[in-house]
Parts: C-alpha cells; sequence; structure tokens
C-alpha cells in the first residue's frame, strides 16, 4: 500500500519554529519516524507552504494512496479547499497535529479538516504520525 503523508505551511521549520510548542524534532527526522513504522508500505511524505500545491497532492492521492495522513497546519482552521479535496477521497483520512489545537488559542479550536477526517492525532508530538501511520495500515487491512 501507499501512505501519503502531507505537512502543511512552516512544518518545513520543525525544530527550529517555536520549540517549546512543536519540538525540536525536524521534518526529516518526522519522515524517518513514519518510514520505520511503514512496515513495507511506500510513504510518499510531502510538505507545501501552499494551499493548491496541498489540494493537487490531495487529488494526486485520489489515484494511487490507500490512505491519507496530514497535518494542515494552520489551513486547519482556515481551508474550505482542503475539506473539499478531502472529501473527494474514499480512503482513511487522518489528521495529524503536534500539538493540542484544543488546548491553544480559540482561532485554533475549530478544523475544517475534521469535517473530512476519518480521525484525528493531536497533541502528542512527533509520536503522533508514528500513531496515524500504525492506525492507517490497521484500517487498510481491516478494510
Ligand atoms: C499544528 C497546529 C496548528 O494550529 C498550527 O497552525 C500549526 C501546527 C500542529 O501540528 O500542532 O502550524 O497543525
Amino acid at each position: 500500500p501507499v501512505l501519503y503523508v502531507l505537512n502543511g505551511p512552516n512544518l518545513n521549520l520543525l525544530g527550529e519554529r517555536e520549540p517549546e510548542i512543536y519540538g525540536r524534532d525536524t521534518l526529516a527526522d518526522v519522515q524517518k519516524l513514519c518510514e520505520n513504522a511503514a512496515d513495507g508500505a511506500r510513504i510518499v511524505f510531502r510538505q507545501s507552504n501552499h494551499e493548491g500545491q496541498l489540494v493537487d497532492w490531495i487529488q494526486e492521492a485520489r489515484k494511487e494512496a490507500s490512505a491519507l495522513i496530514i497535518n494542515p497546519a494552520a489551513y486547519t482552521h482556515t481551508s474550505v479547499a482542503l475539506l473539499d479535496a478531502l472529501k473527494t477521497l474514499s480512503i482513511p483520512v487522518i489528521e495529524c497535529h503536534l500539538s493540542n489545537p484544543a488546548a491553544r488559542e480559540a482561532f485554533r479550536h475549530h478544523s475544517y479538516v475534521s469535517l473530512a477526517a476519518t480521525g484525528v492525532i493531536a497533541g502528542l508530538g512527533v509520536q503522533g504520525y508514528e500513531l496515524a501511520v500504525k492506525a492507517a495500515l490497521n484500517l487498510i487491512r481491516s478494510a
């Protein structure tokens, strides 16, 4: 199976960006965690600061992915375009956040993406991605 792991804006700066919230691991470290958890599945791991690029990748996932994991970062709270793209998928979608947005500023409490998510993992740092990969594989196997 092919698992897409998509990352939104500013996550290229993971490790340097507000480390007290997001930790010291880099996005390259997160990619390795995902690959180590993949258990033979192929991980397509990408990051973009651009909403339209993320939409294009979600549309690409329609053709080849068995599950999609997404940390939409700030677009979580703003993007109807990402929601609409995710709604076209018929595979498991896992929304993943390093921090727990529900415990932060009020503007982070609403997620458009959650409306199209099979499940959400938040507040567990980089290990959330590892858990998301494992959950995605379980969902694929039990489908
Ligand atoms: C985030 C939470 C979002 O509110 C924020 O805009 C991010 C990262 C997280 O992983 O905790 O950029 O998605």
